[in-house]
């Protein structure tokens, strides 16, 4: 029985979140620069990708460049925009033939101009696509994401459009930029155990799962090991076992 045989189709998670990590010790550990592992990066993307959506995975959301990656040394922050210009054109047809629309969070109008035009093309290209909506968090922090979404709440407040007292994690909720389910499952790469900054409010009750598999390495194989992991956790949403049929 292969890997692939060993998933349960009826118990798959509706999202999966990806911290995509470890390009640049990847590109180290062969003595090559950092950014020949972003390039090998994309190869993982298009797999991971694909394998979702052939799957029934119906989000995947892949944390591809966070606000503290500002951070990062000019020569691969320019390396970076550039190379997600490239993938984003690159890997539109494929995204056609999975019939995967693209869609992305973040503060993307603070992106370099060249890749916020690739990425709404890309966006705008896809958009009748609907086996998986892929969303890239680009430019996103969640701290960020989150207090964004207080000043729209407190806004609506101001013009009466929400009763404060009103306000639950459920209304508040609706103001954040994702408009996607919750992530049941979480992967990060690369055998870093934090959460750097991605959806801290969407991951609440999402199953964590760490593997040591650099991003550049990362394959089908390895997305579904993450699955069957996910699918023998037990879920108790603070309930005790007995209670969970
Ligand atoms: C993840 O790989 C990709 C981005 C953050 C853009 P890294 O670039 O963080 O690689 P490591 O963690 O330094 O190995
Ligand atoms: C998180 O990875 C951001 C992305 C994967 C885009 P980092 O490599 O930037 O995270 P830290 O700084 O090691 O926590
Ligand atoms: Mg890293």
């Amino acid at each position: 029985m292969s890997l692939k045989e060993h998933i349960d189709l009826q118990r798959l998670p509706q999202h999966v979140a990806i911290i995509m990590d470890g390009n640049g010790r990847w590109a180290k550990k062969q003595g090559r620069p950092r950014i020949f592992g972003h390039r090998n990066g994309v190869k993982a993307v298009r797999e991971v990708s694909e394998a979702a959506a052939e799957l029934g995975v119906e989000y995947l959301t892949l944390y591809a460049f966070s606000t503290e990656n500002w951070n990062r040394p000019q020569l691969e922050i320019t390396a970076l925009m550039a190379l997600l210009v490239e993938t984003i054109r690159k890997e539109v047809s494929t995204l056609m033939d999975n019939n995967i629309r693209l869609s992305a969070i973040g503060d993307l109008q603070q992106l370099p101009g060249k890749t916020y035009a690739a990425l709404q093309e890309g966006i705008d290209i896809t958009k009748e696509n609907d086996r998986m909506t892929l969303t890239l968090a680009l430019n996103y922090s969640s701290r960020w994401e989150i207090v964004e979404a207080a000043k729209e709440a407190a806004r609506a407040a101001q013009l009466g459009k929400i009763k404060m007292d009103d306000l639950d994690a459920a209304t508040f909720a609706e103001f954040l930029a994702t408009s996607t389910p919750d992530p049941e499952l979480l992967i990060r790469t690369s055998g870093e155990h934090r959460i750097s900054n991605f959806l801290l409010w969407q991951i609440a009750y999402a199953e964590l799962y760490f593997t040591p598999v650099f991003w550049p390495e990362f394959r089908k194989k390895h997305f579904y090991e993450a699955i069957i992991d996910y699918q023998h956790r037990e879920r108790r949403f603070g309930k005790i076992s007995e209670q969970i049929v």
